[in-house]
């Protein structure tokens, strides 16, 4: 297992400075050893505050780091890469692109021959270690892939899918953050409609979420057995659940998956 040593995240914005907080956070990293790059300098101030090391010059956060992640937006990666791509060394680097429907072959047209290129897709919750970080990379790439691997493994769980999974992969926990996210929401708002001041309301929607996830997680069951032993013949939680699914509940959550996948894969080529 090799020992990461520093990294370089160029794209500090909300997921590059989530992964920087996540691997300081996790232990992995000290800030010191994590260098952030982005164009606008004043956006950097708070974080050097914090510790990070700070850069406008993509080239010096490059050679900065054997390990270089791309946290810029679809739209702003072939800028990017045809401005520095051939600073990636092939003996030295792996790059990692965060970079939503941007392809390994779509990162490799810009680079070397031989730069090792992971694809990963992890979620904002990688800032308090809780991500679900999806990886695939090309066979060529297994020594990139494992190190790669081992950082995200630090700030949360992964999981190595084939390339052809990464937008649904993308729908699904990137875009899913925010899809439970509005199911909290929305059973915070219950929550006040039914007497509770929002503050309590929000906490007890929230905790109780996590505490349903934490269910599954731990004993490995299907929600559905989980949801059975809450839902007595006759009882309140059966009614409250049918008249949800009466609304549409699962339809809407589903649809919303398939129509994020369907656009994250257009999103880097639309631009
Ligand atoms: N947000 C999520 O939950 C999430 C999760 C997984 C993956 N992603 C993917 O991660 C990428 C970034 O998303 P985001 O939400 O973090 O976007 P964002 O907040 O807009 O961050 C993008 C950052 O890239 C910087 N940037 C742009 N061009 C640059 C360049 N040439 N050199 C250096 N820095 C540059 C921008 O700063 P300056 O303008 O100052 O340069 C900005 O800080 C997207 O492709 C997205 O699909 C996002």
């Amino acid at each position: 297992m090799s020992t990461i040593r520093s990294i370089t995240i160029i794209g500090a914005g909300n997921i590059g400075t989530a992964i920087a907080r996540g691997l300081v956070k996790s232990g992995c990293l000290s800030a010191g050893k994590i260098t952030l790059a982005r164009r606008h300098a004043d956006k950097l101030v708070d974080l050097a505050a914090e510790g990070f090391a700070t850069t406008t010059d993509n080239s010096v956060a490059i050679s900065g780091s054997d390990l270089v992640v791309l946290a810029v937006e679809p739209g702003q990666l072939d800028e990017l890469l045809q401005a520095v791509g051939g600073e990636f060394d092939p003996a030295r680097h792996t790059l990692i692109s965060v970079v939503s429907g941007a392809t390994i072959a779509d990162l490799k047209r810009h680079l070397k021959d031989g730069v090792a290129a992971v694809r990963a897709m992890p979620n904002t919750a990688i800032a308090v270690g809780e991500s679900m970080t999806c990886l695939s990379a090309a066979a060529c790439d297994a020594a990139g892939l494992n190190l790669a691997d081992q950082v995200f493994q630090t700030v949360g769980i992964t999981l190595v899918i084939d390339e052809e999974q990464m937008s649904a992969a993308t729908a699904l926990c990137a875009c899913g953050t925010a899809f439970f996210l509005r199911a909290i929401r929305a059973a915070s708002q219950g929550g006040i409609e039914i007497g509770f001041n929002a503050r309590d309301a929000l906490a007890m929607a929230a905790q109780t979420a996590k505490g349903a996830s934490s269910l599954l997680m731990a004993r490995g069951l299907h929600p559905e057995r989980e949801i059975d032993r809450v839902t007595t013949p006759r009882g309140a939680t059966i009614s409250g659940l049918n008249e949800m699914e009466h609304q549409g509940f699962s339809s809407a959550m589903i649809r919303g998956i398939t129509t994020s996948a369907d656009k994250v894969d257009r999103l880097y080529r639309k631009k």
